[in-house]
């Protein structure tokens, strides 16, 4: 089987996992002041990791919940296996599980399932974005006042240490027609890729979160960089991502003001 097939085959299997557990009681664990994780997370990353190490034994595996390797590894697989879990534990429906593949820090495929919805995006590089098989076609949005902007930033109780997303979300607001914070970011990414949102920025966030979901907007020719304008990389902490080149450059160009103020502290 190859690495696209063996990936979605993966997700599947999280995503049923995940599917029988939803809106069921479970006990929430705090891996962090406002960070939780169930034992959903741990056994969904679990059945990624023995599908796919089933077909490719001598890869590598970074994941949330456990799963560390060198981000160096010839073969490394990034995974995220619930993003969404505040969503997820709330009953609130979005969430999705996220598995990318780089070779030597090169994101070679991506796969973003939704398993409520029954939705796989999945991407190889150079191959395009595909839902559910098909290739993924629409026509894009020619100005930013149509974009619809999706905002990630960290949990209420991060507030006194907000990141830039706050005063990136009072910059773009007034330039784009509407703004969403829905709680999944790589989710957010996929649908920035088929053309639901135009627009994703997040920052503090890690690998897993954004390796599938970058490869996913580059392949239907958008792009996607870290606020500094780098590709999107293991090491990548922050994404702007968006479907049209012009929009990624606009939303560039606030987060530079942004980042500049920062510096010269005027926010
Ligand atoms: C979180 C979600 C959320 C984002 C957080 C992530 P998790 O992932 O993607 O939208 O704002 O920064 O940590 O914890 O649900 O996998
Ligand atoms: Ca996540
Ligand atoms: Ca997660």
């Amino acid at each position: 089987m190859d690495a696209i097939t063996v990936a979605i085959e993966a997700a599947h299997k999280a995503g049923e996992l995940i599917l029988q557990h939803f809106r069921q009681p479970q006990e929430i664990r705090m891996k962090g002041p406002a960070d939780i994780v169930t034992q959903v997370d741990h056994d969904a990353e679990d059945v990624i990791v023995r599908t796919i190490r089933q077909a490719f034994p001598d890869h590598q595996f970074l994941a949330e919940e456990g799963h560390s390797a060198s981000c160096d590894a010839d073969f490394l697989w990034v995974i995220d296996p619930l993003d969404g879990t505040r969503n997820y534990t709330a009953g609130i429906p979005f969430f999705c599980t996220s598995i990318a593949l780089t070779v030597k820090r090169r994101t070679v495929l991506g796969v973003i399932y939704d398993p409520l919805r029954e939705e796989t995006f999945s991407a190889e590089a150079g191959e395009g974005t595909y839902l559910n098989g098909a290739k993924v076609d629409y026509v894009k949005k020619t100005s930013m006042e149509q974009a619809i902007a999706y905002v990630g930033f960290l949990p209420a109780r991060h507030a006194d240490d907000a990141g830039l997303a706050l005063p990136m979300f009072t910059r773009l607001r007034p330039a784009v027609l509407a703004m969403r914070k829905m709680g999944s970011a790589a989710l957010s990414l996929a649908y920035v890729a088929c053309g639901r949102f135009d627009i994703a920025y997040h920052d503090r966030l890690d690998a897993w979160d954004m390796l599938a979901g970058a490869l996913l907007v580059e392949e239907i020719g958008g792009v996607a960089t870290d606020f500094g304008g780098r590709p999107i990389s293991v090491t990548s902490r922050d994404i702007i991502a968006a479907n049209a080149p012009a929009f990624h450059a606009a939303t560039l160009r606030i987060a530079r003001q942004v980042l500049a103020e920062v510096d010269s502290p005027t926010l």
